[in-house]
């Protein structure tokens, strides 16, 4: 058995990434750690990562595409079904040798890997505004698409973020 310590974040499908990333921000006081564009190596192509502390985000927010295809074929949500809502939820676990633990204890159950084990950044999937962590997915009984990850980036109090970025 593996030891997760925490939600770490939530993905979410969005119609509008200008409205949540306004809302995120305004209301809630989130900041922006990267606006990812239509190119994005991401599901739908486009994002917006927001955190509410120091780790790389809390919450993403992914452009609900029309026929955008997706890095991530596998996840549960059709591109019909793909309206405003949740897309993954992420749990974090301490380290590396416990994120492989996790990995060898979930496929030992049966349970198939549907994306990953993967590096989300220049170094693994390409994606250069990723967080960094190394994470695998795959589904609940009901098809909810789980994250199992490590090693998130995590800011300085006093780093911004990357911002808008092309990739
Ligand atoms: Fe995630």
């Amino acid at each position: 058995m593996f030891k997760t310590t925490k939600i770490g974040h939530m993905g979410f499908w969005t119609r509008d990434i200008d409205r949540m990333q306004d809302f995120y921000t305004r209301v809630m006081g989130f900041r922006v750690t990267s606006r990812s564009g239509p190119g994005a190596k991401v599901p739908g192509g486009a994002a917006v990562f927001l955190r509410c502390d120091r780790s790389h985000h809390e919450v993403v927010f992914f452009q609900a595409p029309e026929s955008a295809p997706s890095l991530y074929p596998e996840t549960s949500s059709s591109l019909e079904e793909r309206k405003a809502g949740f897309q993954h939820v992420a749990f974090e676990v301490p380290d590396r040798m416990e994120w492989l633990r996790a990995l060898k204890h979930i496929e030992g159950s049966g349970v198939e890997i549907k994306y990953g084990p993967v590096v989300h950044g220049p170094e693994g999937d390409g994606f250069h505004a990723g967080s960094g962590n190394r994470a695998f997915y795959f589904t609940d009984p009901d098809g909810n698409y789980i994250e199992v990850y490590c090693d998130i980036t995590v800011f300085p109090e006093e780093e911004t973020g990357w911002g808008n970025v092309l990739d």
